[in-house]
């Protein structure tokens, strides 16, 4: 899955690099810079002092002496004046600056604090905006496999954009109710189960056709025959299809050489979002995979939200899924 947004402590992930929060000295800090060089040890500020500092919007590498992770990319994100002052461009352009370097050093897995988004006061849900953009765009361009993690240090700072939570709400809201109608539906169905026995008794009566026949007749089209049907018919390439759906390349290429592979549902959603498909398709697609969309989970109605509102952007889907403590879709 190329772009995942977790919870964690930067410090400790097993990454090819760990990015960090610098300032313009690259001589230590507080927040994530003063954890990186705790955890580092005194050989990374030796080595920081042979950097002559950082210009804001730009990058530099390090080892990563006693981290897991074999390298820190030091980078400096703008302070936060109103956002009138080019720091937009400036923190995609840290972003940008230290996936280079990553890539350059033959990294393969990196991981991104939210840049400028503690002591310099960039506004968290437009950090985080334009972290997700930025990745996304430089993931989609990038024809190698390179997985990023988006860290998230503490759900208290994670905040999205009020007006897209509120409208969330009340689709969500508004989707609840008719769980106490299916409760009374479910109340029916039990009662009537009681009566199983006779039914599965009137069901051998009958005649069947030998089952290799009825099997036959009734196969249906599989996930995989559907997907690759689906990438022909939106005129998509592969690699335009497993980007988008947030699945890396290895894992497609097993989904297309095995017409009956069975992916988990998270990974069906991805590629539904990455199609595009309505909410009719998307059901379609799931059912294939021996799925179904459920009104009583969280997950599902964010992602029916974003697909009946046309919204296709599997990282903003993503951001909210991890905003309510849900799984998020694509193949990890
Ligand atoms: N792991 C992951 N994320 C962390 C960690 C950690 N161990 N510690 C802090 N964070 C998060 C914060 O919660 C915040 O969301 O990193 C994000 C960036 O916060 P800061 O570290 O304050 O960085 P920034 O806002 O870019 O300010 C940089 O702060 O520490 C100084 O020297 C640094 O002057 C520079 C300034």
């Amino acid at each position: 899955m190329p772009l995942l947004i977790i919870q964690d402590d930067i410090t400790r992930l097993d990454c090819d690099a760990i990015v960090n929060a610098a300032n313009n000295s690259l001589l230590g800090g507080g927040g994530v810079d003063g954890a990186i060089h705790r955890a580092a040890g005194p050989k990374l500020l030796e080595e920081c002092r042979t950097l002559h500092g950082c210009d804001t919007g730009d990058a530099k590498i390090t080892s990563g002496y006693n981290l897991k992770a074999k390298h820190v990319i030091h980078t400096v994100g703008p302070i936060w004046h109103g956002g009138e002052n080019g720091e937009k461009e400036l923190l995609a352009s840290c972003y940008r600056r230290s996936l280079e370097l990553a890539v350059k050093n033959d990294c393969s897995t990196v991981a991104f604090p939210m840049i400028s988004a503690g002591v310099y006061g960039y506004p968290f849900d437009q950090a985080l905006d334009v972290a997700v953009t930025t990745i996304g765009a430089f993931i989609d361009s990038y024809e190698s496999d390179l997985t990023v993690f988006l860290v998230i240090f503490s759900r208290r700072d994670y905040r999205l954009d009020p007006d897209l939570i509120s409208g969330l709400n009340r689709y969500i809201d508004n989707r609840t109710p008719k769980l106490k109608v299916n409760r009374s539906f479910m109340g029916a169905a039990a009662r009537c189960a009681s009566h199983k026995d006779e039914v599965i008794m009137e069901m051998a009566d009958y005649s069947c056709t030998p089952i290799e026949e009825f099997v036959s007749s009734r196969i249906d089209e599989s996930f995989t025959q559907m997907l690759l049907r689906k990438i022909d018919e939106k005129g998509m390439t592969d690699v335009e299809c497993y980007k988008k759906a947030n699945v890396d390349r290895k894992l497609f290429s097993k989904i297309r050489s095995n017409l009956s592979y069975h992916p988990k549902k998270r990974t069906a959603l991805g590629f539904a979002v990455a199609l595009k498909l309505d909410l009719n398709e998307t059901k379609d697609l799931l059912m294939k995979a021996g799925y179904a969309l459920s009104d009583s989970s969280k997950g599902d109605l964010v992602v029916q939200y974003f697909i009946e509102n046309k919204i296709y952007d599997i990282n903003k889907i993503n951001e909210v899924l991890f905003a309510m403590d849900q799984e998020i879709i694509g193949e990890y």
